[in-house]
């Protein structure tokens, strides 16, 4: 053969290139949703109530920094908190523990009370227990219902998406001590094959009950 043709030209380039991108390292690749365990989208509602106590000889929550300014700024802008407050089934202190908030809140804003929230709900209780939710968001604390996206989750709530409502249940505006009630409904993206098998329609029940009461 004298010359190579275009065509056996070409498929050499082709053959070759696809060779080299075969060759390339990639840091991402597709998967199936069932090697996870993945099944379907449900719902779930939870429901508690967070205490955040600044006072007295146990506190759960402690100022961990500020600007000069703080002080003297009406909505305490700068100031920086850390907790770590109990999450109970009851409004009562003494109710049982469910779980805790850790985190962080901080005024974020100059021209009303508005917290950035950026906490996790550890559970300790049922099937959620060492299960967490991450939760990341704007809280003007007196507005009578504040809503707040719950970014992810770990554990039996791994791939977590919602929201949570937030209604301060009462606040005493000399200590700063609050308790708020928490409702939390969010799509679990994943049903695991170690989870539980209610069915969707259930759980939708409950998400509506929930929503209702
Ligand atoms: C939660 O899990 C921890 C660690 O596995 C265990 O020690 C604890 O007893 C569990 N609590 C409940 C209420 O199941
Ligand atoms: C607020 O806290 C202060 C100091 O502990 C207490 O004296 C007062 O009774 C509390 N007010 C309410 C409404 O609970």
């Amino acid at each position: 053969m004298a010359k190579p043709s275009l065509t056996l030209l070409f498929l050499l380039f082709f053959l070759f290139s696809s060779h080299v991108a075969a060759k390339q390292p990639r840091f991402y690749r597709s998967m199936s949703p069932t090697s996870l365990g993945l099944r379907k989208e449900k719902l779930s509602h939870l429901h508690f109530y967070f205490h955040d106590i600044l006072s007295g000889s146990k506190p759960t929550a402690t100022r961990v920094a500020e600007a000069q300014m703080t002080n003297k700024s009406p909505t305490l802008f700068g100031a920086v908190v850390m907790i770590d407050d109990p999450l109970t089934v009851g409004p009562e202190p003494s109710s049982k523990l469910v779980g805790k908030a850790q985190g962080i809140y901080a005024s974020a804003s100059q021209s009303d009370l508005g917290l950035l929230m950026v906490m996790n709900l550890e559970f300790c209780d049922g099937k959620y227990n060492g299960s967490t939710l991450s939760l990341f968001g704007r809280n003007a604390v007196f507005n009578t219902v504040r809503e707040m996206p719950i970014v992810g989750g770990s554990g039996l709530f791994r791939f977590a998406h919602g929201y949570a409502e937030a209604k301060t249940q009462w606040f005493n505006l000399t200590t700063g001590d609050a308790v708020v009630e928490y409702n939390i409904p969010q799509e679990l993206d994943i049903d695991y094959i170690n989870g539980d098998d209610d069915d969707v329609t259930k759980r939708k029940t409950l998400y509506l009950l929930g929503l209702a009461s």
